[in-house]
């Protein structure tokens, strides 16, 4: 899919298509009030003959409008004018990118980058124009022997902009829509694939595959027994109930100033969670297979930096392994050590996420980084705390926990703030070892974001609870690459600020 931005009169153009708004009312938008002209009313003729209402996400193809030399006319409801939101503007420009493949409109010049959205400027819309096309189109069907592909596929658009002059920001806004599309197509594809695909070795030879890829991305890959070395005891206990390896992936891109202390995102890989020993219900449980999505949005959002070359120094640490059944697996009771020294009771298996990552925490400590942030598909709890369309956010610094906050907004990959208190550390205790690696029913996510929070004790950190974010289900069930949108903006922030 190609995407090129161009100034210009809807009227003037040759494409085989043109997409125009209609707002609500029947009101016709500035470029589709041009057609109109041009066509002496032929817009407003199918308007009144109730072609066409203007509600969010309408679409109404037109077929050969006189005097407009392209071949075809999209016209696209756009709601009522002035009150376009995020959701709306991102879910029109899906539909309109999707009729466009429907139809066998291979390319087509959209006028919708130039509406209102509140509170939102140019570049944004041309970013989201372009990762909601992108998403629109996106199928997974490596794994289906007959693929359902469009006969004439959507392959170039062109975004139309009011003038010259913003032309450097618009073609910098493509490119970072295209990065962030990107990195969140890698990040759906390894989600989406099966847990005997996607094994832990599966993941690390796909961040070597990237490394290869991009020069500026050098991958390591930890084995059984280096981490074996370093004391990884809480990781490694979990990968025992498991016939696969696990495997520490460390991806180092270090593109700015020599010195400069580099941002390190954590994010938990594991590639099925059947619980282990405490096993999960079987209802829903291939669901698990995405229990490596906070991984993989660490392996798309280095592909996004590195595609931007970002001028920022950044570690991407993925623990990856399996948590299954087995008569070597952890059992409730156990008694490990993390690499910190400190103990872990480990009372229900199935709270597996913490242990591997807290010795990941530990890990990068060696970077001394000036921030960590985890991304995870922790906790269940968070699912019932938020839903399914904020992440969680916790953090042991206020200044990095709202740096994200407003990435997400930003990015229109939204995440909110959990409370992160003391108070609810006591729910960790435990007779037997330093702590319990869960704290009960109450706060559930809290309670494992205060587990994590005893291994960042060296540095700014900041946790992201992906458990309803990561992936859909129903009838679109797959992964959606979140948070790779939140997390590129917040490192491109990051690069903007020095
Ligand atoms: N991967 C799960 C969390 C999860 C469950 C995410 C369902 C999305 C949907 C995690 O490893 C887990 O099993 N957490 C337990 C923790 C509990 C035992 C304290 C949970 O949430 O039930
Ligand atoms: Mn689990
Ligand atoms: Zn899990």
């Amino acid at each position: 899919m190609q995407f090129t931005v161009k100034s210009g009169d809807p009227e003037k153009q040759r494409s085989s298509c043109i997409v125009v708004g209609i707002h609500e009312s029947r009101r016709l938008t500035e470029h589709a009030k041009r057609l109109d002209l041009v066509s002496k009313g032929y817009i407003s003729d199918v308007l009144r003959k109730g072609g066409i209402e203007g509600k969010p996400g309408q679409v109404l193809m037109l077929h050969r409008v006189p005097n407009v030399p392209s071949e075809r006319v999209l016209l696209a409801g756009c709601g009522r004018e002035r009150d376009l939101s995020d959701a709306q503007f991102v879910r029109l420009s899906a539909t309109a990118a999707q009729t466009l493949n429907d139809m066998g409109v291979v390319d087509a010049v959209t006028y919708l980058p130039e509406l209102h959205v509140r509170g939102r400027e140019l570049p944004w819309l041309i970013r989201k124009t372009v990762e909601s096309t992108r998403e629109a189109l996106y199928r997974f069907d490596q794994l289906k022997s007959k693929k359902d592909v469009a006969r004439r596929p959507l392959k170039r658009l062109t975004l139309s902009i009011p003038n010259r002059k913003v032309m450097p920001d618009a073609n910098r806004a493509v490119a970072e829509g295209i990065a962030i599309a990107n990195g969140v197509e890698l990040a759906k594809n390894l989600g989406n694939l099966p847990g005997n695909i996607c094994t832990p070795t599966y993941l690390a030879d796909q961040a070597i595959a990237l490394g290869k890829e991009f020069k500026s991305i050098k991958t390591h890959i930890l084995n059984e027994s280096e981490m074996k070395k370093l004391g990884m005891g809480s990781l490694l206990s979990v990968a025992k109930g498991s016939r696969q390896p696990p495997k520490l992936i460390v991806l180092e891109y270090f593109q700015g100033k020599k010195g400069d202390a580099p941002v390190a995102l954590v994010g938990k890989g594991l590639t099925f969670d059947a619980g282990g020993i405490s096993i999960k219900p079987s209802a829903d449980m291939d669901q698990m297979k995405f229990d490596m999505c906070g991984g993989a949005s660490v392996i798309g959002t280095l592909r996004a930096v590195a595609e931007l070359k970002l001028p920022i120094n950044l570690v991407g640490a993925v623990p990856a392994s399996e948590n299954l059944p087995d008569g070597a697996a952890n059992k409730p009771g156990d008694i490990v050590t993390s690499m910190s020294g400190q103990t872990i009771e480990i009372l229900n298996t199935d709270a597996e996420g913490r242990l591997i990552l807290c010795d990941t925490l530990t890990y990068v400590e060696r970077y001394n980084p000036r921030a960590v942030i985890d991304i995870a598909t922790l906790t269940g709890a968070c699912v019932i705390a938020l839903g399914k369309h904020a992440s969680a956010v916790f953090g042991n610094h206020h200044p990095l926990v709202h740096e994200l906050l407003n990435a997400g907004k930003h990015s229109y990959d939204r995440a909110w703030e959990m409370p992160l208190w003391d108070e609810y550390q006591d729910q960790l205790k435990s007779n037997f070892a330093d702590m319990a690696n869960i704290g009960g029913r109450d706060g559930g996510a809290i309670t494992a974001a205060c587990f994590l929070s005893r291994f960042a004790k060296k540095f700014h950190w900041a946790h992201l609870d992906i458990a309803g974010t990561a992936w859909r289900t129903g009838s679109d069930k797959g992964a959606t690459g979140r948070p790779v949108p939140l997390l590129t903006q917040y490192l491109l922030d990051v690069a903007s600020s020095k």
